[in-house]
């Protein structure tokens, strides 16, 4: 970073299998860090803290991969709810960087997709997809939006796929959920209610709660980490558990106790746009 960038708040440089990666930190000393490829946010240290996310040490770096952990954007398709590749194609391409705006303590980086040949083979319509990825305290707050350009509607559904670090899985839990249906993935499919106040993670854990509320609050270690979503309907909580993570070349055997997804997810009921329309969604994560 020379002096005009620190000045700015950013930086892009060279990051792992050479793929540009986005620092900013905001006035505050708080960072993030977001690759171009996918648009992924790999970390995030709120001033005079550790990281809050989880990265694999294994993760794959390069065109065409998605990168294991950080959040991962899902457009236009969460998980194998349609034809397109699970989690569809926005965390796979690289986004063109837009710019970083700063207002007053805010520091907000924007990306940008479009469709393309490439996205057109998958999905055979025009978009703008745009995220951005605020600093504001101990806040991090990631929109995504997305614009129909077309002359025709579509459809979609979309997730910011969170991976966020914690000391031990299997002493986390997240509370919020109580009461609400949810679609186990890790059973088929099956639709389940949660009864608990709380959900733990005593081994694999794949839920796609429906209308969650707009906070859930993840408590690791005596530590609570705030998670608003406003604009996604639905929320996932995932953890593989040890015996799906042995069978995932980008983790490494014992990650399964380092993570905990708590996923803001348009999912249940698909996001439809008329031309002209835009759609959008914020999860927001208070340290
Ligand atoms: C979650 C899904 O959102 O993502 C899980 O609910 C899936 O079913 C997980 O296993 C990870 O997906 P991927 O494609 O990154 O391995």
């Amino acid at each position: 970073m020379d002096a005009s960038d620190a000045d700015r708040g950013f930086s892009i440089e060279p990051g792992a299998g050479g793929l540009p990666s986005l620092r900013v930190t905001a006035r505050d000393g708080s960072f993030a860090e977001i690759y171009l490829h996918g648009a992924t946010v790999v970390s995030w240290k709120p001033a005079g803290d550790t990281e809050r996310l989880f990265l694999s040490r294994v993760a794959r770096f390069g065109p065409g991969e998605a990168i294991r952990g950080g959040v991962p954007v899902v457009f236009p398709q969460f998980s194998t709810l349609g034809p397109l590749r699970q989690h569809g194609f926005a965390r796979r391409v690289a986004w063109e960087f837009v710019g970083v705006e700063s207002q007053g303590e805010r520091r907000a980086a924007v990306l940008r997709l479009q469709d393309s040949a490439e996205t057109q083979r998958d999905w055979p319509h025009r978009f703008v997809a745009e995220l951005t990825v605020a600093l504001e305290g101990r806040s991090l707050a990631i929109t995504l939006a997305v614009t129909n350009t077309d002359s025709g509607p579509f459809s979609f559904t979309a997730a910011l796929h969170t991976y966020l670090a914690v000391a031990d899985a299997a002493q986390t839990h997240v509370e919020g959920l109580a009461g609400l249906r949810y679609r186990d993935q890790a059973a088929s499919g099956s639709i389940g209610q949660q009864t608990a106040a709380r959900v733990d993670f005593p081994g694999e854990i794949d839920r796609l709660y429906f209308n969650a509320p707009p906070e859930l609050r993840l408590i690791d270690a005596g530590r609570t980490t705030v998670i608003r979503s406003a604009g996604f309907p639905d929320a996932v909580v995932w953890n593989p558990g040890a015996a799906k993570t042995a069978g995932m070349t980008d983790l490494e055997p014992g990650d399964y106790r380092r993570f905990v997804c708590v996923e803001a997810v348009a999912a249940g009921a698909p996001v439809e746009l008329g031309p002209g329309e835009k759609w959008q969604g914020t999860q927001t994560l208070l340290a």
